[in-house]
């Protein structure tokens, strides 16, 4: 299903020193897959970080404003992410949907702009351990996906990030055959409610608590195409590790 897409959430991390020598890292290694590779610094590092890293790996932003830029104290626009080559955007990580909390209409608005400007969209869904142990994950991820669906002028620039919220930052891995389960479905929910074309070539990728160590045999299933790396990404060595995990 399309290349392997890894992707480096750095989240709210990082200095001008520490992404000085992250982006160094980035550019001395040899990324020998033949893999997307994105990275999303925080707002404020995007432009050094695009002006300074090898035009091998793009940039994508962890949020922007809903609509054209104006008065909205605080906000990004997708304008002004194009305007400094980002080309990316990740949207409705777990942690906008349950710290900040965004809901699915707002995050399809977003996803619905982004698209129409021409920006890619990782687009984030997954279930709470209490949704999990409820038995509840693939109606939450078949919701949240409805609300891309319900939203997105087409599905070119969609990457979808299954994320389970209890793997994230927790060390707690979702297994090879966990993480295969809930891409087989979303694949089939959407070869069923959008189109089989879509489904076959929507990438789907896995994020929470990938690492150099784990990533080999989430990469060998069938119907994970990539990951979405939070700390490790943070760690250009691993990174790299992760990136050239598929082979
Ligand atoms: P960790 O890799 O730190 O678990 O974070 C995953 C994530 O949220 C990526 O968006």
């Amino acid at each position: 299903t399309g290349k392997f897409f890894v992707g480096g959430n750095w989240k709210c991390n990082g200095t001008k020193e520490s992404i000085t020598k992250l982006v160094s890292d980035l550019n001395t290694v040899k990324l020998e897959s033949d893999v997307d590779v994105v990275v999303a610094p925080p707002f404020v590092y995007l432009d050094f970080v695009k002006s300074s890293l090898s035009e091998r790996i793009e940039i994508s932003a962890q949020n922007t404003w809903v609509g054209k830029g104006g008065a909205f104290t605080g906000e990004i626009s997708v304008e002004q992410l194009k305007d400094i080559g980002c080309s990316w955007v990740i949207l409705g990580h777990s942690e906008r949907r349950h710290i900040i909390g965004e809901d699915d209409q707002f995050i399809g608005k977003k996803a619905a702009y982004a698209l129409n400007e021409g920006l890619g969209v990782i687009a984030c869904i997954g279930e709470l351990l209490e949704e999990r142990e409820a038995g509840k994950t693939f109606d939450v991820c078949f919701q949240q996906l409805k609300a891309y669906a319900d939203a997105v002028p087409g599905w070119e620039k969609m990457v979808i990030a299954y994320e389970p919220v209890w793997a994230i930052g927790t060390g707690k891995v979702a297994t090879p055959e966990q993480a295969q389960e809930v891409h087989m479905a979303c694949r089939d929910w959407l070869k069923k409610n959008v189109s089989a074309e879509v489904a076959s070539k929507t990438r789907i990728i896995y994020g929470g608590s990938v690492n150099g160590g784990n990533c080999a045999e989430l990469a060998k299933q069938e119907d994970i195409d990539g990951f979405l790396v939070g700390g490790a990404s943070l760690k250009g060595p691993e990174f790299v590790t992760i990136i050239n995990s598929v082979t």
